[in-house]
Formats: C-alpha cells, sequence, structure tokens
C-alpha cells in the first residue's frame, strides 16, 4: 500500500505563529486524520522555513545571530503544533543538514546537467516577496502593489535556472492533470500565468547582500534563493524513507500557489528526473475584522492563547467549520462565540445557552 503523503507549507520564522499558519496545520490535520481512520498509512510533514533575507534582517534588529533566533521561533512553531494536537509525523527546518545536503545534491546535478548558467541581471527587487519584479506586477499608474513592500533597483550577476525550457512540459502537464490543483478554478489561474512566456529563475543572492541561505556548491560567493531552497524541504524530509515521494498532497495558502508551488516546484523536479507532487490544495487567507492577517503588520490572533482561553477542540472546530476551503474568511470573536453555543454547547448535557453571545458556555468536564 502506497502511503499518503502529506504537507503543510513550511513557515517564515521572521516572526510568530499566527491563526492563519494554524489554520494550515488543523486542515492539513484533519485530511491525514480522516486518510487514517479510512485506513490508509499516513505521512505527514510540517516544519519551517528559516533562511533569506526577512529572516537575516529580524535577527539582526533583534541584535542575535540567526542561527539563534530561527532556533527561538522554530520553537514557538514547535509548540504550536503540540498545542493544537496536530499529528505530524516530522518537523523540517531548512538549516538542518539533512535538508542542507539534498539542497546542494539537486543544485550540483542541475549545474552539471546545463540547467542552470550564469548572467547578469539588472532590475527591480522586493524583499518583502524575494523576488524580482517585471513590469507587469506594477500597478496602473506605475506603482508597486504594497504586497511587495520596499522595491529597490539593482545589477548584479546571478546564477538562472532554465524554468522556460520546461513551459510546454508544464501546461501539457496540467492539462493532463486537470486536478492537480484544488479548488480547480486556480488551476486556470496557473495556466494563466503561463500563457505568456516564462523568464528563468534567478537562483542565487550574492553573499555581499545575503548571507544567510546555503552556499551555492559550486560558487561560494553567492547563496541560494529562499524558494529554491525551501520548496525542496518536502523532498529532503523524505528523501531516505522509501515509497513517499511523490508527495499526495501539499496544503498551501494561496499566495504561493503560483509561481512558487504550481511553477517553480513541478519544473524543479522534472529537470532533475523526479515525479510531480499529485496535487496541490491552495486554501484561503483569514482576516481580521477584513484586513488581512500577517506577521508584518501584526494584526494577528495568537493560537495558544486563543486555545488556553477557549479550548484546543473549539478553535480546531471553528476554523475548519467558519472557511470553506479555497475561500477567504473573517475570524471575529462574536462570530467564534456564536458558533460555540450554538452548535458546541448545542449537545452539551446541560444545556446552558448564555444570553450574551460575548459569554461563553463553559465545558461541563
Ligand atoms: O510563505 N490566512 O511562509 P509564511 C491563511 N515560507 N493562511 C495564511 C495566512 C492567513 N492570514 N498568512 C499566512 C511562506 N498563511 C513560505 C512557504 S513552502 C515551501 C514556503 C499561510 O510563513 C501561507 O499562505 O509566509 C502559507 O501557506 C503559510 O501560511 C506559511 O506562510
Ligand atoms: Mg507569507
Amino acid at each position: 500500500m502506497k502511503t499518503f503523503y502529506i504537507t503543510t507549507a513550511i513557515d517564515y520564522v521572521n516572526g510568530s505563529p499566527h491563526l492563519g499558519h494554524a489554520y494550515e496545520k488543523v486542515l492539513t490535520d484533519v485530511i491525514a486524520r480522516f486518510r487514517r481512520l479510512m485506513g490508509d498509512q499516513v505521512y505527514f510533514l510540517t516544519g519551517v522555513d528559516e533562511h533569506g533575507q526577512k529572516v537575516q534582517q529580524t535577527a539582526k534588529k533583534r541584535g542575535i545571530p540567526p542561527q539563534q533566533f530561527c532556533d527561538e521561533v522554530s520553537q514557538e512553531f514547535r509548540a504550536v503544533c503540540a498545542r493544537l494536537n496536530i499529528s505530524n509525523d516530522d518537523f523540517i527546518r531548512t538549516t538542518e543538514p539533512r535538508h542542507k545536503k539534498v539542497v546542494c545534491d539537486l543544485l550540483q546535478q542541475l549545474f552539471d546537467k546545463g540547467e542552470i548558467y550564469k548572467a547578469e541581471y539588472k532590475g527591480f527587487y522586493s524583499t518583502r516577496q524575494e523576488q524580482f519584479l517585471q513590469d507587469k506586477d506594477r500597478n496602473p499608474d506605475g506603482s508597486w502593489p504594497e504586497l511587495f513592500g520596499e522595491v529597490t533597483e539593482i545589477t548584479e550577476s546571478n546564477y538562472f535556472f532554465k524554468l522556460r525550457s520546461y513551459q510546454d512540459w508544464l501546461v501539457d502537464f496540467l492539462k493532463k492533470n486537470e486536478n492537480f490543483v484544488f479548488p480547480r478554478y486556480r488551476q486556470k489561474q496557473v495556466l494563466e500565468f503561463l500563457a505568456e512566456p516564462l523568464n528563468d529563475l534567478c537562483i542565487s543572492r550574492p553573499k555581499d547582500r545575503l548571507e544567510w541561505g546555503i552556499t551555492l556548491p559550486f560558487d561560494d560567493n553567492f547563496v541560494t534563493y529562499v524558494w529554491f531552497d525551501a520548496l525542496v524541504n518536502y523532498y529532503s524530509a523524505v528523501i531516505d524513507k522509501p515509497g513517499l515521494w511523490p508527495a499526495d498532497f501539499h496544503v498551501i495558502g494561496k499566495d504561493i500557489l503560483v509561481p512558487p508551488h504550481a511553477v517553480y516546484w513541478p519544473i524543479m523536479l522534472k529537470a532533475a528526473g523526479l515525479e510531480p507532487p499529485k496535487s496541490l490544495l491552495a486554501h484561503g487567507w483569514w482576516s481580521i475584522n477584513g484586513s488581512k492577517m500577517s506577521k508584518s503588520t501584526g494584526n494577528f490572533v495568537d493560537p495558544i492563547a486563543f486555545a488556553d482561553q477557549y479550548g484546543v477542540d473549539a478553535l480546531r472546530y471553528f476554523l475548519i467549520r467558519e472557511m470553506s476551503v479555497g475561500q477567504d474568511s473573517d475570524f471575529s470573536l462574536q462570530q467564534f462565540l456564536s458558533r460555540y453555543n450554538s452548535e458546541l454547547a448545542a449537545s452539551c448535557p446541560r444545556r446552558r445557552f448564555p444570553k450574551s453571545p460575548s459569554r461563553i458556555c463553559r465545558p461541563c468536564g
């Protein structure tokens, strides 16, 4: 029997875990537990993404070495998994030697095959998104969308991965695998993205600009672009476990579907002679009072504090009940309490319904 292999995205450790991260883990956990109940063997991976500019910057602000910073914040993400009863089998960190080795082997293999080349690049760069931008990314008025944060123009030599030469293969693959992306309408967004010629992917960052990353095995003046490093976690975590690859499900948020998971990742695997994952599940975003929850804005709910106050099962129930998979939802205490009282407490033997929705029916124990 093939083991059902399911993963979450690995979270950036540049800030503490929030409800959006908690949701993704709970959603994945619900799928994993369901498959186990159905008699499947399941392998469930989660973890953290520890390299890149954002982490380097945040550690610097805190005045501690990046590794120490990662060690601290990774513990917070592990604690969320434990507190929310997430049944993951493994927790990978991209600073672990087992991961770095696989990234280096993959880079060297692609370099030896001529899939990676060096060239000069001039362009606009978003630190927040860790990506080079093109004119098509601009707002109609020429400015850069807020999503990109601070945008700067840079010129530098870098290494590029031949993404474009796999474009036709990917389009063909998506047409043959109509259910690759769930919900299905998001697969259309991938094809729309592929309607324009792809640029080759810049996979290096010069060390004078970014030190906190995996050194390229063929040029130690550079570190690996954080996405090229992070995506590999799904494979590096199970390379020594026969029968797990390809993954059955990568559960991710809609913001990281196109291009990283739906374009870069299948092409990286194809170029390395590995099978693409079976499917991607892209969920929506939780907002609070209408604005996106995010570490950078400080607008978030702490899942551990919330579970401590209202109970872990109530939180898990609400996250899954309130959001239809793929859509966005707004989180409010009012809505939580109202579902708690009407849907959970309604089956309580003592049937004590608080009159005010701001009060909660305490578990009878
Ligand atoms: O993107 N609501 O990390 P991340 C729902 N390291 N989901 C949310 C959310 C919200 N408000 N905010 C974030 C990264 N997420 C990369 C991933 S995978 C190889 C590398 C989800 O910490 C987000 O969509 O910014 C993503 O799936 C996950 O949390 C981690 O986000
Ligand atoms: Mg993010």
